[in-house]
This record gives C-alpha cells, structure tokens and sequence, in this order.
C-alpha cells in the first residue's frame, strides 16, 4: 500500500469560516481550468453570493464531506475538495460517489494533499458504502489526468461542445430568421411565458 505524508498540514471538515477562502479558492480552479479550455460551460464567476450559498448547502449537506487542507496552526486554508453521494434509485448502481473541486493552492503541491483528501473522501465513500465512484476533469488537464489515472479512474464518457453557427455551417444549414421564442421568465416570484423575436442568425 502507498503511504501518504501527513506532517505540517492538516485536513479536516469546512466550517462556515472556511467559506471566503473556498471562494478564492473555487474562483482560482475556475480561471485555471478556463487557461486549458475556453469554450467550457462555467458558472459566473462574479457571482460571490451564489458561490456562499453553494458552499454553505455542500457543508450542510450530509450526503457531502466538504474538505479543506491547512498548514498546521494556520486558520487559512490552501487546499479543498469534496465528496458528494448521490442515490438514484433507478441506476445500477443505486448510489454513487462524485469527487468535487479538488484544489491545492500552487506553493502547497506536491506535498501529497491532494493525495489525502482523496484518502478522507474514501473513507467517507467507504463508510457510506459507496464503490461506484465518479470524477468530471477537463481534457488538457494533464496533472488532473495523471492524478486520476494514477488513482485508477478510467474516462467512460466524454463532453463535447460546440458553438451552434459552427455546427449549423458544417450541416450547411441555410442562414434565415427562425420562428418566435416562447420562453419562461421569473419576475418577482412569479412564472409567466413571454414572446420576444428570436435574434437574426
Ligand atoms: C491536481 C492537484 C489537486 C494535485 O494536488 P497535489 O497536492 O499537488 O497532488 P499530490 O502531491 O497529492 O500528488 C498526487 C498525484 O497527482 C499527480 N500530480 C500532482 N502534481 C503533478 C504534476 N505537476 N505533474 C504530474 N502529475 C502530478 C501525480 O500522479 C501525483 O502522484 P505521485 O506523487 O505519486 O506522482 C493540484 O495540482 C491542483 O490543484 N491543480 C489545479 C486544479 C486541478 O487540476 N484539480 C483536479 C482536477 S479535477
């Protein structure tokens, strides 16, 4: 068995005050991933109140372990990652293990952190009984890749995406205004259906 390094930091359970730094952290994984690819489908990353609610429903959430990485006797945290368990009754299998915003601050890699978050997250799979385990990284993410291959995950399926005039030209689909748009809105609490002129194309 591999042994994993455990002096000079320390990994334990995000509290509420470890939001900001899940934050930076969160938006510094976004504008990496977003200088390996940029045609990726993304949350905002100027969204700071929604990134708050996001990380303080995965730390309540008890089907999550939401972990960060700090050097000892330090309150910042330069590391996170987390562990979801999803249960979809109708899949085999019914329940499934996601590794989730797997980060460790630049100055702090290669000091096996990353190496031991995913070591808690077992456990935590482990204690749930969940085998099934599922991990999304983007392609050109060469440390990512190896990490995992390394770990033993195999890529099954694959992402792919496109901008729609691109794929339209390359069906050689003649360019003309398309029919209205009926689409739904929410203004203050209310669902209503409203028409608006689909842009020319
Ligand atoms: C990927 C990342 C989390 C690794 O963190 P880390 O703490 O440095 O990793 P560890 O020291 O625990 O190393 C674990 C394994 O990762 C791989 N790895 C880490 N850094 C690597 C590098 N620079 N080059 C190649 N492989 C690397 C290796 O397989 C390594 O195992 P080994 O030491 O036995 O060779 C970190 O580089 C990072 O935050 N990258 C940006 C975000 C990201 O890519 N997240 C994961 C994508 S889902």
């Amino acid at each position: 068995m591999e042994s994993i390094e455990t002096s000079g930091y320390e990994i334990r359970q995000a509290t509420l005050e470890d939001i900001p730094e899940l934050i930076r952290m969160q938006v510094a994984l976004q504008k990496d991933m977003d200088s390996i690819r940029e045609n990726l489908l993304r949350p905002g990353q100027t969204n700071v109140a929604a990134l708050r609610e996001y990380y303080s429903a995965r730390i309540r959430d008890e089907q999550t372990q939401m972990l960060v990485a700090l050097p000892t006797e330090s309150s910042r945290a330069v590391g996170m990652g987390a562990g979801k368990i999803w249960l979809h009754a109708d899949y085999l299998p019914p329940r499934s293990g996601e590794l989730i915003d797997l980060w460790i601050d630049p100055e702090h890699r290669r000091k096996n952190l990353a190496r031991r978050i995913i070591a808690h997250l077992l456990r935590f799979f482990r204690l749930n009984r969940v085998d099934f385990l599922v991990v999304s990284y983007v392609e050109g993410n060469g440390i990512g890749e190896s990490l995992w291959k390394r770990l033993q995950f195999e890529p099954v399926l694959v992402t792919a995406t496109a901008d729609r005039k691109d794929v339209e030209e390359r069906l050689r689909m003649p360019i003309r205004r398309v029919a209205p748009l009926a689409y739904h809105t929410t203004l203050a609490g209310r669902s209503r259906i409203s028409m608006t002129p689909a842009p020319v194309v």
